[in-house]
């Protein structure tokens, strides 16, 4: 039976993510905003674009949860991207109250989904969207670390000259300044780039990879990154509902693991149809631990901000 994604936010994010999903055949899509005729006429634009593909799979816009209905995994966009001078903290209060009323939306009529955060900040709404969906642990995850890894992963392959198939990169921690980026477990072909690469190098590629979504926004100037975040997204669609059991850094509800309690952060989870089939807790330095609690608590701060009851 064809699988079913629902897409909510026509935007940038939304709307490239939906076509990367439906240009992969991975699903039938319905494209959902809150502007009348937005994802209608681009999912309507989609469509016609699919006999040149040679791909069968539907896509609808609407403005109806209703048409949402039995969705097997719905991706979140829906929010408003960071603009030049906004903080955190404005942003946060914003994208709440736009997370807390689409998830119970979505879980009206799509109870048994497995819901795909996009909306920034990240890790907050995954954890929003848990508490206020009531699902399960591994039915909610974040899109993250798939990002964070590919940006270092492209910086990387520049800097060697080498595929970016060749270049694995390690990431955890918070999607925003305070990732743990790792190094010695950042490997081309097996080789740590602290290996491969002059120190200051790392340093820089590090220190480029954690403002890279500040870089684009301050280059595009009236909205953030669109690519890579909706292939980041497609992919994770993908490996769920094929049952791939890929293991992708995502953020994801810990209950304990790395030391971690009731917070949401990027760590490396095994993606299958049951969404989040394990959490895959690497041996860390003693530095590297501390280094990832902190960046949890970058994350605590901003759930405590949204006074959740
Ligand atoms: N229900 C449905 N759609 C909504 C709602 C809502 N309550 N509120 C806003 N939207 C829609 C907007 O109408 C808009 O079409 O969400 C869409 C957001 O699109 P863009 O403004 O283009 O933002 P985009 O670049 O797609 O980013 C969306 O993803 O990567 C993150 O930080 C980014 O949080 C942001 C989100």
């Amino acid at each position: 039976m064809t699988s079913k994604v629902s897409v909510i936010g026509a935007g940038n994010v939304g709307a490239v993510c939906a076509q990367r999903i439906l240009e992969k055949g991975y699903a039938d899509i319905v494209l959902v905003d809150i502007i009348e005729g937005l994802p209608q006429g681009k999912a309507l634009d989609m469509l016609e674009s699919m006999p040149v593909f040679g791909c069968d799979r539907r896509i609808i816009g609407t403005n109806d949860y209703k048409d949402t209905a039995n969705s097997d995994v719905v991706v979140i966009t829906s929010g408003v991207p960071r603009k030049p001078g906004m903080t955190r903290e404005e942003l946060l209060q914003i994208n709440m109250k736009i997370v807390t009323e689409v998830t119970q939306s979505v879980v009206k009529y799509s109870p048994n989904c497995i819901i795909i955060m996009v909306t920034n900040p990240l890790d907050a709404m995954t954890y929003l969207a848990r508490r206020t969906s009531q699902f399960p642990k591994n039915r909610v995850v974040g899109m993250s670390g798939i990002l964070d890894t590919a940006r270092l992963r492209s910086f990387i392959a520049a800097e060697l000259n080498v595929s970016v198939e060749d270049v694995f990169a390690c990431i955890l921690g918070q999607h925003g300044e305070a990732m743990v980026i790792l190094p010695r477990l950042t490997t081309v072909c097996g080789m740590p780039i602290t290996k491969l690469l002059p120190q200051e190098t790392v340093d820089r590629l590090v220190e480029r990879t954690k403002k890279a979504g500040a870089e684009i926004v301050g280059l595009l100037k009236t909205g953030s990154a669109f690519y890579a975040p909706s292939a980041g997204a497609a992919q994770m669609v993908g490996a769920i509902l094929l049952d791939k059991k890929q293991i992708l850094p995502c953020a994801a509800y810990l209950d304990g693991e790395y030391g971690i309690k009731d917070t949401v952060i990027t760590v490396p989870v095994k993606l299958g149809k049951n969404g989040i089939e394990q959490i895959i807790e690497l041996e860390l330095t003693p530095d590297e631990k501390a280094a990832l609690a902190n960046s949890a608590k970058a994350v605590d701060e901003l759930v405590t901000a949204m006074k959740l009851s």
